[in-house]
Parts: structure tokens; sequence; C-alpha cells
């Protein structure tokens, strides 16, 4: 009844922004990333017959909004698998905390492959991609090895929303950087950004249209392993998600002078001749791309960016797995 899984964060090569259903968390269009090597979340939990409420920490302490969801998503294992027992669960990040990374995505990936090991309930991955994205989205991602797709899904139930895997971490080499630019954690969050942008933003229709053509694109450039073609649709896609944010009312605006400032870098960068594209989810980090190889120096460009915090770094890995020792 108790066991252990560590998952990594990802990012999205083409984003997720939007639902089609949100009871189910069923995503508007599909979206691919890449899996983390590193930034990673491990996650202990134990159901006891002897607890008469579920108790959460995150990172040592007990954080009101993220235990919340985890509390919801444990209600939902419940009354899905008939399990009665409550649970205790321990979770820590092995990045910096603080560094506005700790994701939704790791997070929920790692909870999901604890509880069907403690369970015992032998789902498939597929089972807990779909089950991962009942507590966020782009946590069904993170299941994956290397490079995974995420699927829309047509299923009222939303059973074919789950994410496959497109190839093993060696399909497309590259490094990743995560540029930190702030510590404090973002005003709005993806559940409710997103819901703003499709109620509000003239663009949402067109950013998912555009998405559908991204997809294909992205997956041809992966399949190739061409860099410069998946770093460009990557930007694009990003800058074409933060244009739909930006038009939403009222605004979503994620970035900070620093954000922009590490975009104008990059792109100089670009035009010396490097290899290196930006990628931006909802909030001011900023995800650097580039050659294998290359990360030390272009991190050494974006270190010396005013405002730059810190710099982890990272390349494909490895998808959420089961482990031994606790959290
Ligand atoms: C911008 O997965 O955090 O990072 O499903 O509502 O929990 P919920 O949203 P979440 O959204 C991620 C949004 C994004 C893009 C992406 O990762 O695809």
């Amino acid at each position: 009844m108790k066991a252990t899984a560590r998952a990594p964060s990802n990012v999205a090569l083409v984003k997720y922004w939007g639902k089609r259903d949100r009871r189910l968390n069923l995503p508007a269009t599909g979206s691919i990333s890449v899996t983390l090597d590193g930034l990673e979340t491990v996650t202990t939990v134990a159901f006891d017959r002897a607890l008469d409420a579920d108790t959460c920490t995150i990172d040592g302490t007990a954080d009101p909004r993220g235990a919340r969801r985890v509390l919801a998503f444990l209600d939902l294992v419940r009354t899905r698998f008939g399990v009665t027992e409550h649970a205790r669960v321990r979770s820590r990040n092995d990045f910096p905390t603080g560094a506005g990374l700790a994701s939704s995505a790791s997070g929920f990936a790692a909870l999901t492959v604890a509880i069907d090991a403690a369970l015992g309930l032998g789902l498939s991955r597929e089972e807990l991609s779909a089950l991962a994205r009942r507590g966020s989205g782009s946590a069904a991602r993170s299941l994956i090895d290397g490079f995974a797709e995420m699927r829309a899904g047509t299923a009222e139930d939303g059973s074919d929303a789950f994410a496959v895997a497109l190839g093993p971490p060696d399909l497309c080499p590259m490094d990743v950087l995560a540029v930190v630019t702030t510590h404090q954690p973002k005003a709005v969050g993806s559940t409710e950004g997103m819901e703003r942008t499709e109620r509000t933003s003239p663009y949402y229709r067109a950013w998912v249209e555009q998405t559908l053509a991204d997809l294909d694109a992205m997956r041809e450039a992966l399949r190739a392993s061409d860099l410069e073609r998946v770093g460009t649709i990557a930007e694009e896609n990003a800058m074409r998600m933060h244009a739909a944010m930006l038009a939403s009312s009222p605004p979503l605006l994620y970035w900070n002078g620093t954000t922009l400032d590490v975009v104008r870098e990059v792109a100089r960068l670009r035009q010396g001749g490097e290899g290196a594209w930006v990628t931006i989810d909802a909030g001011p980090q900023v995800k650097v791309l580039c050659a294998p190889g290359r990360g030390e120096h272009v991190a050494a460009r974006i270190e010396a960016v005013g405002g730059v915090l810190a710099i982890l770094r990272s390349r494909p890995g490895r998808g959420a797995h089961v482990v031994e020792d606790a959290a």
C-alpha cells in the first residue's frame, strides 16, 4: 500500500492552451513535448486504513494550493477504483524550490505512478497518462520517455486523451536550458488563464487551428531529427500562444522585462550563427533549446543578461517510473 515514483518535468514544443471539456480536463488540441532529464519530482504515497483523512506535504510544507488539487485527485482515484483508505502523500522537487519551475506536470505524473504501484492497479502507460491528465493536462506527457505527443482524442469520456511516445531521448538530441527570471509565483494559473483565453480572446480559434498545423510540422521535424526546424516551430508556436493570451480581456501578460531581454539575446545568438530558440509557458521563465553540447556556451551568454537569476541545464530524458527510495 506504499510506493514511490520519480517523474520529470517536460516542456511543450507545441503547446496545450485550451480545453474541450473542463470536468474531464480534456485538451482542445494535442500537444508535443520533450521530457526533461533531471528536473524531477519524487513522490511517496502510502494508503493506510488507520488514517481518517489524507495528508499532503510538498517540499516539507503543507502547501495549501498544491495540496487541494492532490486531495481532489485522491478522491477521484478512490471513487474510480473502489478504494476506501486515505493516504499520506510526501512530495519533493529535485530542482531548487522557488525557481518558479515547480510544475504540476512532474507532480501529478509522479503521484499517478506512485498511486498505481501502491494500490497494485497495474495500469498501462496509456491508462496512467489519461489518469495523470485529470490532475493536470501537461502531466499526461511526463509519463513518456524522450518525446511525447498528447492526443486530444474524440471520445466523450476522455478515454483516448492520453500521451504516446514519438521517440526515445536520442530521437532529436538537444540541450535545454531553463532560465529563471523571477522567484515569484505566477499571477494567473494555467487553468484560469486558458479559460479566460477561450472565453475572451478573438484569436483563440486561430490559435487552435494553427496548433493543428504546428503539430503536423513538429512531428515531421522530430522524425527527421531536424533541430533547426524543431526550434523554429517551437518558438513560433510559443509566440502564437502568447499572442492569443495577450488578446484576452483582461490581457494575460506572463512576461517580465528579463523574459524579453532573454528572447532578444537568443535572437542575437542566432544571428551570430548559433542554433538556439526560446519557448515560454504561462509564466516569465524562458526555456532555450540549442544543439547538444552547446548548452554551456549558450548559458554563459544568457547568464550575462541582467535579471537572470539562475539557469538549469537539461536534455531529453526518461519518463515517470517507480523507485525504491522514499521521498
Ligand atoms: C502553457 O497542464 O498546467 O505549460 O491541465 O489546467 O493543469 P491544467 O494546465 P497545465 O497547462 C500547461 C500549459 C502550458 C503549455 C503546455 O505545457 O503544453
